[in-house]
């Protein structure tokens, strides 16, 4: 058996997009298992950049089928968007599948996010791609599922249902106009024709290869600590990006996993809201942001930035049963003279290695750190462990010792080459 889930270990953006693209060229498929377009995730081939939102990360490779699974949620016109760009870039979209069971992201969702982001007191800072409202009308069984593009009655009936709902709302609540289910009927009917050869029953498929021996890597977008139920609720996302996700997300059995990779950035980032115990706001923030090239895939906004928090990682370890880890982004630490790692949390005046519930206490938790020496050297260009500088290795080391994980790949650089790799991972 050869299935293996890749997961962010932080608050998302740790370059997962890069390493499926370097795991995809030995795997048969690769699926996404969660979340919509409010992934962004970046692919660099020659120099060339490719930003991904809806589209599998694989899909780059061109020769693995990239499914998009049960638990995504999918806006037909971004896809439809990301598809025609692709292939205009030369790619190609004929191994792209998506499942039968994925929701569609409505007009109503967007419209609905963008309305509490703006004014709800408890706003999240959401990307306002419609992703919390539309798992929401998933859970409360009033979704609109891809199969309904193969029956364009059933689809006209939901959307009444759903619309009608939803209009009294942003009319009387709101203050808005209603949304045309003309037009939206129209839009749809054409994004249906466009992707209705792409959608199959993925479960089918996905446990056929499983049975074949074939490999194949289930990709997790946005990250543990966005986790709906383990992450800093109620900043989170509304799906589950951890390696349990796959199970609901893909419908592939427990038992049927047979290792879980973490990506994991050499630092810390997070956009929107939320606590963030390590959090750099000065000249330290600022440069990691700088050279890191911190700034969203998605929505253009700058990440908040700080030390690695291995509190953190520990969680991540263990909620995801981590095999192996992806170190990302080291060459971002080159030239600091100390680096930090943070190892606990002092809040109220007491220690805490494990990741609190409350979302409130770890405003005033002060982060408890190990200090590193830095290195000055430049290591983007290094391809072997035993070539990099010392101080290098010892934070690396410190990190394996803490989670007790092995580090496979560590990477140096945007580029698909930009790698040193400790073990084989498949
Ligand atoms: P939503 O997923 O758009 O509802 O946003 C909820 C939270 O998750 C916000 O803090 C977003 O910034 C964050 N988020 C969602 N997707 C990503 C991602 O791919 N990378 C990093 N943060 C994300």
């Amino acid at each position: 058996m050869a299935n293996y889930v890749v997961v962010g270990m932080q608050w998302g953006d740790e370059g997962k997009g890069k390493i499926i693209d370097v795991l995809a060229a030995r795997a048969d498929y690769v699926v996404r298992y969660q979340g919509g377009n409010n992934a962004g995730h970046t692919v660099v081939v020659r120099g060339e950049k490719f930003a991904l939102h809806l589209l599998p990360s694989g899909i780059v490779s061109g020769k693995t089928k990239c499914i998009i699974g049960p638990g995504v949620v999918i806006d037909p016109a971004v896809l439809l968007g990301e598809m025609k760009e692709l292939v205009a870039r030369g790619g190609s979209v004929d191994n792209l599948f998506i499942s039968d069971r994925a929701h569609i992201v409505m007009p109503w969702h967007v419209k609905m996010d963008e309305l509490r982001e703006e004014f709800s007191e408890g706003r999240i800072g959401t990307t306002k791609r419609g992703i919390g409202p539309c798992y929401a009308d998933k859970i409360t069984r009033i979704g609109i599922r891809a199969v309904d593009f193969l029956q364009m009655d059933v689809f006209a009936k939901k959307l009444k249902i759903a619309l009608d709902e939803k209009n009294e709302i942003f009319t009387k609540i709101y203050n808005q106009p209603p949304l045309s289910y003309e037009k939206i009927l129209a839009d749809y009917t054409e994004y249906a024709a466009a992707l209705r050869d792409k959608i199959i029953d993925s479960i089918e498929e996905i446990n056929k290869a499983i049975e074949e021996d074939k490999i194949v890597l289930f990709e997790g977008a946005q990250a543990m600590m966005l986790d709906i139920t383990y992450g800093t609720y109620p900043y989170v996302t509304s799906s589950s990006p951890t390696s349990g996700g796959v199970t609901t997300g893909a419908g592939v059995a427990p038992g049927k996993i047979s290792k879980c990779i973490g990506v994991m950035k050499a630092y810390t980032t997070r956009v929107g809201d939320g606590p963030f115990v390590t959090e750099l706001t000065g000249e330290l923030g600022e440069r990691l942001r700088t050279v890191g090239g911190e700034y969203g895939v998605t929505t253009g906004r700058a990440r908040r930035c700080g030390w690695l928090d291995l509190v953190v990682g520990k969680y991540a370890a263990n909620i995801n049963g981590l095999s192996d880890i992806v170190l990302t982004k080291i060459d971002v630490l080159s030239g600091l003279d100390t680096i930090k790692l943070c190892t606990g949390y002092e809040i109220d005046g007491k220690i805490h290695h494990a990741f609190p519930a409350s979302t409130e206490s770890l405003y005033h938790a002060k982060p408890v750190y190990e200090e590193f020496p830095g290195w000055k050297e430049d290591i983007s260009g290094i391809t072997e462990y035993e070539d990099l500088p010392a101080a290098c290795k010892t934070y690396v080391k410190r990190i394996e010792e803490f989670l007790r994980c092995r580090v496979s790949i560590i990477s140096v650089g945007p580029d698909r080459v930009q790698n040193i790799l400790l073990h084989e991972i498949f």
